[in-house]
């Protein structure tokens, strides 16, 4: 017997019906969540596997003999096979064109960012970010200024988190003359959920700039589309996508990018040639030029099982689903009152579902307005089981707009005498007494139900006076 509260939520949501496919999923190739009663909103941190994947993955091993790929023996044969079968179906996968576009194997998106990082050349060029980025995108910026590259970053705006679009037309408009000019931007933001639009790639190559397009957090419930949106260099980390197998990460890049770029060393695997006595080495072409010793070979194979396994699915389906469920989640969180009409949340980032994905970034606050530290929320969610993810989720330049802390209070704290070589985050929080240092992230992904969201939902009231 459904409950009132999901007839109510039908009613207001009804595409939801169409991905019943995905209850009958959860069923059977992700019992163990139910089993052992989690609540899992942790997605845009981690997704969760299918036992469907692993029982493919261990009956690949079970049956075959693999060796390491950078021989011709029939076992490295085997192997080569399998790692070139993935490398291809990565590409067919986000309909990127093998003419255009190499797939590059690295342990996780923050190593594909790194590999463009340290390889692109910035010297006399511009490095352009938006303030809403994971740290990994972030960090390029000391490879930029080590480089001597001009690194300016675009704000967001409160309440929605989205970019002032008139800065970056500006900033876009001024490329440097006399260097490359990359600009990078998250295709969903990690912190607030909001979707930056694609339509910025263009617009920057008009211009002259190279695109990254931080995918990390967009794929796991949205199509990227290579044919329809050309970005040069796209880090993506698969356990995000489909759980498993962790390690695993790729950067999807244009060729005529990726030629502009120029490794700071070699090593076993990247060359063809390389001397000891001759001080010489002549890189290897494509990604094997990019990939630093051995390839996890044994684990590559498990990508084109989850990457079929989400195809099984329909992005369609996943997305309708995150959409239906967030937007739940959205309206029912930001009607919470205390007693006295007092609002328990904050939302930081849009309060509907256009141009955002499924995580919810709030603060929790008393009925007379106080916040309520995220860690303690965390204490509590634990206790019931639910995991969830606060803090500010890698993401600075997000977190420092949502929870208003000024330039002029950073340059405080930072000059310190105390601060000067090292800082805890304990001593950070310090620095701004008063102020939160960090929120709390419930995020939806793949096979989230109902159940779920309503669990949350009631852990929510609890906090309620
Ligand atoms: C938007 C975004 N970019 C990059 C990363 C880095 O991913 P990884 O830690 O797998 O390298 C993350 C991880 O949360 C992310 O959300």
């Amino acid at each position: 017997m459904p409950s009132r509260d999901f007839e109510v939520f039908l009613k207001s949501h009804p595409q939801y019906s169409k991905t019943e496919s995905l209850d009958k999923l959860r069923a059977t190739d992700y019992g163990r969540l139910d089993r052992a009663e989690h609540i899992y909103l942790d997605y845009t941190g981690g997704g969760i596997y299918a036992e469907s994947q692993i029982q493919k993955h261990q009956k690949l091993l079970n049956e075959n003999v693999y060796g390491n790929p950078h021989s011709t023996n029939p076992t490295s044969l085997a192997a080569t096979e399998l790692v070139d079968g993935a490398r291809e179906y990565i590409l067919r996968f986000f309909n990127a064109d093998p003419k255009e576009y190499i797939a590059i194997f690295t342990s996780n998106a923050s190593g594909a960012l790194k590999l463009v990082g340290e390889s692109y050349p910035f010297t006399n060029g511009r490095y352009l970010l938006t303030f809403d980025n994971h740290n990994s995108v972030n960090g390029i910026r000391e490879f930029a200024h080590a480089r001597g590259a001009e690194v300016t970053y675009i704000p967001v705006m409160l309440p929605d988190m989205r970019v002032d679009t008139s800065q970056l037309d500006r900033e876009l408009a001024r490329p440097a003359k006399n260097g490359h000019n990359l600009f990078a931007y998250p295709a969903q933001s990690n912190f607030s959920s909001v979707k930056h639009p694609l339509e910025w790639i263009e617009k920057a190559h008009a211009h002259g700039w190279d695109v990254l397009l931080d995918a990390a957090a967009y794929v796991p419930t949205s199509k990227l589309d290579l044919n329809k949106v050309n970005p040069d260099f796209v880090p993506i980390s698969f356990y995000k996508m489909f759980g498993y197998p962790t390690g695993l990460g790729a950067l999807i890049a244009r060729k005529p990018a990726l030629e502009k770029l120029h490794r700071p060393w070699f090593a076993g695997g990247t060359i063809t040639v390389a001397s000891v006595q001759g001080d010489k080495y002549y890189l290897a072409d494509g990604p094997a030029a990019f990939e630093d010793g051995t390839l996890d070979y044994l684990n590559i194979p498990a990508l084109e099982i989850g990457l079929r396994h989400i195809e099984s699915i329909g992005y369609e389906a996943i997305g309708e689903r995150v959409n239906a469920l967030t937007g739940w989640l959205l309206d029912n969180l930001t009607q919470m009152k205390h007693s006295n009409g007092a609002p328990l949340v904050r939302v930081f980032g849009p309060t509907t579902t256009e141009g955002r994905g499924g995580a919810v970034t709030v603060n929790f606050y008393t009925k007379e307005g106080r916040l309520i530290d995220h860690r303690f929320v965390e204490r509590e969610a634990n206790k019931v089981n639910i995991s969830l993810r606060t803090g500010c989720f890698c993401n600075p330049g997000a977190g420092e707009v949502a929870m208003g802390v000024s330039r002029v209070e950073l340059d405080v704290c930072f000059t310190l005498p105390s601060h000067e070589e090292r800082l805890s985050l304990d001593d950070f929080r310090t620095c701004f007494d008063g102020k939160s240092m960090g929120a709390v992230r419930i995020s939806l992904g793949m096979v989230t139900n109902f159940n779920d969201v309503q669990a949350f939902l009631s852990f929510a009231r609890g906090l309620l006076s």
